[in-house]
C-alpha cells in the first residue's frame, strides 16, 4: 500500500493507494478514531457489488453501519437528494458523534461529503472511491457540493476526509466508459506534469486494460500533484494559478455537461474541454 498525504496543518489526512486494501477498510477506520456509527452511501450498482463486503471489515472492528442508497447520474447530484439523505439521517438517529462513508464516483463522493460538511454542522467522512476519476481527482481535496438550476456546484463547500482509501481492484468491475472518463483528468495532469504525462502516454493501453500495476503508478503520482496544490492553495484563493489550474478544461467541460442534460458524462465532458 502506497500513501500520500495531504498536508493542510491539524486537518493533514492520507490518500491510502493499493490493491485490496478495500478488505482493510474497517482497520484503517479504526486506526484513525473513525466513528464508531456509520452511514454508507452508495448509489445501487456499487452497494451491490461492495456494500456487503465493507459491512463485514467494518463490522469486525466495531463499527455499527446504515446503508444509504441512491439513484445513478449526476442529477443525483442535487438539494433534493441532500435533503432526502438529511431526513434518513434524522430518522435513523444520527447525531454529531457519527460519521459518514463515500462509496462510488464523483457523485455519490460530492453529495455524501457535502451531507457530512452540512449535517449537524458538520461530521467526520471518508472517501472510498470505486472510479478513476474518484481516485485521482474528485475523492481528493475536500471539494463537495451539488448541483443547482443549470449551475454546477452551486452549493458546496471545502470540507476535507479523515481519509481516503482507493483501492485499484475496485476498477476492475469499471465499463470502458467509466476509464474513459478517468482518462479526461489524466489527460488534464498530462497536461499540467511532463513526467505524468510521459507516463500517461506511455502507458495509455495498459491503463484502458485497467493493468493493476499502472494503475498503482499512475493514481498516486496524480494524488502527489493533486496533494501539492491543496497543500498549497486549499480554498482556490490564488488568482490565475494555484488549485484554479486543476480546472483546466473545465470551463467548456462543464458547460457542456449541462447542455448535453448531463448525457455527456463529466470526464467526457473535460476532454471535449481540453
Ligand atoms: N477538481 C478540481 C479541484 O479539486 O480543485
Amino acid at each position: 500500500m502506497q500513501t500520500v498525504s495531504v498536508e493542510l496543518a491539524d486537518r493533514t489526512y492520507p490518500i491510502y493507494i493499493g490493491s485490496n486494501i478495500f478488505p482493510t477498510a474497517g482497520e484503517l477506520c479504526e486506526n484513525h478514531s473513525t466513528p464508531k456509527r456509520l452511514a454508507v452511501v452508495a448509489d445501487h450498482k456499487v452497494a451491490r457489488l461492495y456494500f456487503s463486503q465493507l459491512n463485514d471489515t467494518l463490522r469486525d472492528h466495531g463499527f455499527e453501519t446504515d446503508l444509504i442508497v441512491i439513484s445513478r447520474g449526476e442529477r443525483q447530484k442535487s438539494l433534493t437528494r441532500a435533503k432526502a439523505i438529511y431526513e434518513l439521517l434524522l430518522k435513523r438517529e444520527f447525531n454529531r458523534s457519527s460519521g459518514i462513508i463515500a462509496l462510488g464516483g464523483g457523485v455519490v463522493g460530492d453529495l455524501a461529503g457535502y451531507v457530512a460538511a452540512t449535517f449537524r454542522r458538520g461530521i467526520p467522512y471518508v472517501q472510498i472511491p470505486t472510479t478513476l476519476l474518484g481516485q485521482i481527482e474528485s475523492a481528493i481535496g475536500g471539494k463537495v457540493g451539488v448541483n443547482h438550476g443549470s449551475k454546477k456546484n452551486a452549493v458546496g463547500a471545502f470540507y476535507q476526509p479523515t481519509f481516503v482509501c482507493s483501492d485499484v481492484n475496485l476498477l476492475l468491475t469499471l465499463p470502458s466508459r467509466e476509464i474513459i472518463c478517468g482518462l479526461g483528468e489524466l489527460l488534464k495532469y498530462a497536461y499540467l506534469d511532463e513526467t505524468l504525462f510521459s507516463l500517461i502516454s506511455e502507458h495509455l493501453d495498459r491503463l484502458m486494460n485497467k493493468d493493476l500495476d499502472v494503475l498503482q503508478e499512475i493514481i498516486p503520482a496524480c494524488n502527489r500533484v493533486k496533494a501539492r496544490m491543496i497543500s498549497e492553495d486549499e480554498r482556490e484563493s490564488i488568482p490565475a494559478g494555484g488549485r484554479m489550474v486543476l480546472n483546466l478544461g473545465h470551463t467548456i467541460g462543464q458547460a457542456l455537461e449541462v447542455l448535453s442534460n448531463y448525457k455527456l458524462r463529466h470526464g467526457e465532458a473535460v476532454l471535449v474541454g481540453l
